[in-house]
């Protein structure tokens, strides 16, 4: 395999050369590197003591977890052999010093910060280490639902679960089937399908999680660039997880985009999307964290910065309006969204732009004054 080094944050990685990135022997993908951003931005304010990083591919996300936070003791696995040579390379360039063999799958590297590189099935590896890991994050190809059990075992039980999935395709109702195996839910299409989709997904997590009695707590859920990214923090108890249950809902939706949410364990009427989570999508003090360490980081990704910007702006009320969805349902001009955030301001509710679709906005305010205020004025 050709390497060509790059650089990201403070690591220097060896990615294999390829002219696209699902060709390559080993995966790396630049765009992720937003995601890694705020991943190290989390572990800063987090202070986790150790982190498993359980489909590493190159070792990027690991490498940058000791590189650029407090964590002291790293962990990086990968099932492929390929993949663990390189993230051994890696570590070696990383930390300048050379790994000692622990067994034939796993080295340990000790430099300032301790590194330790698995060759194995992340689901062996999290069995082995039973509520070991302060952070525990996946971050597979497509869905993380064949992980989940071994790592909300393997996760302390106040630890924090990170957890991307790239099905988006599924959890948005394209597959509409692969959801209900999957997810055991029902997704939505169209305007809210990436809002609902990362609200089963959370909503998932933490049924899987309340049958160890552990609740869950969102720290941040968002949506980017085709994938979803949540950050868990488990709370320990039978108490904790009726809590979290607790928010755990429906949604509907009618023709003119109008929709109704109820947080229920079962739907009281048909046609329900769901089951999914009806909690908040970001933690106030987790959030007043993320923009302190903010000052201090130069981030890899240009578009970090504005980003979570843009996520502690935003109004948290399960669901939006989209402008564009709105005005094709009821045959009204398309608004620019400012002004309808303007127009509902000056009648007194809480608005916001929203992360999840530039032409949608976040408000408490009921649907008909939505409509209004998409109303040219006069
Ligand atoms: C999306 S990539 C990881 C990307 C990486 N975390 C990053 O930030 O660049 C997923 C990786 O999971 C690995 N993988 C797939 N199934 C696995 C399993 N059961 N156990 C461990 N690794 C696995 C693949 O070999 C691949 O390298």
């Amino acid at each position: 395999m050709e390497l060509i080094e790059v650089r990201e944050g403070l690591a220097r990685i060896l990615v294999p050369k390829a002219e696209r990135i699902y060709d390559a022997p080993v995966f790396y993908n630049p765009v992720m590197a937003l995601n890694r951003d705020l991943s190290v931005l989390a572990l800063r304010v987090l202070k986790s003591k150790n982190a498993l990083d359980a489909l590493s591919a190159t070792g990027i996300r690991g490498i940058r977890y000791s590189l650029e936070t407090p964590v002291e003791e790293t962990w990086l696995n990968d099932i492929s052999g390929e993949a663990f040579n390189l993230i051994l390379k890696n570590v070696e360039l990383n930390l300048g010093v050379k790994g000692k063999p622990l067994g034939d799958k796993r080295f340990v590297f000790k430099g300032e910060k301790t590194l330790i590189v698995n060759h194995g099935d992340a689901n062996w590896l999290m069995a082995e280490k039973f509520r070991y890991f302060d952070f525990l994050d996946l971050d597979p190809f497509g869905s993380p639902v064949e992980f989940l059990d071994t790592a909300l075992r393997s996760v302390k039980r106040r630890g924090v679960l990170a957890i991307t999935a790239t099905d988006t395709g599924v959890l948005c109702g394209a597959y509409r089937n692969a959801c209900l195996r999957k997810y055991l839910a029902e997704p939505i299409r169209g305007e809210l399908c990436h809002e609902a989709g990362l609200r089963i997904l959370i909503g998932t997590v933490l049924r899987y999680a309340a049958k160890y009695d552990l609740g869950v707590g969102v720290l941040l859920a968002y949506y980017r660039d085709h994938y979803f990214r949540a950050f868990l923090r488990l709370e320990s108890g039978a108490k904790k997880a009726d809590k979290s249950l607790s928010n755990l809902g429906y949604l509907w939706q009618e023709e003119s985009g109008r929709f109704a949410y109820e947080m229920n364990f079962l739907p009281s009427k048909s046609g329900a999307f769901g089951p999914m989570w009806l909690g908040p999508l970001k933690d106030t003090d987790f959030m007043e964290g993320l923009k302190r360490e903010l000052k201090e980081f130069e981030p890899a990704h240009r578009k970090t910065l504005p980003f979570v910007e843009l996520l502690v702006n935003e109004l948290d009320v399960p669901f939006h309006y989209d402008t564009h969805a709105l005005a094709r349902r009821n045959g009204l001009e398309v608004v620019k969204v400012s002004e309808v955030i303007e127009k509902l301001r000056e009648l007194g509710y809480s608005a916001s732009r929203t992360h999840f679709s530039p032409t949608a906005i976040k408000t408490d305010a009921p649907f008909e004054e939505v409509i209004k205020a998409m109303k040219k004025r006069g």
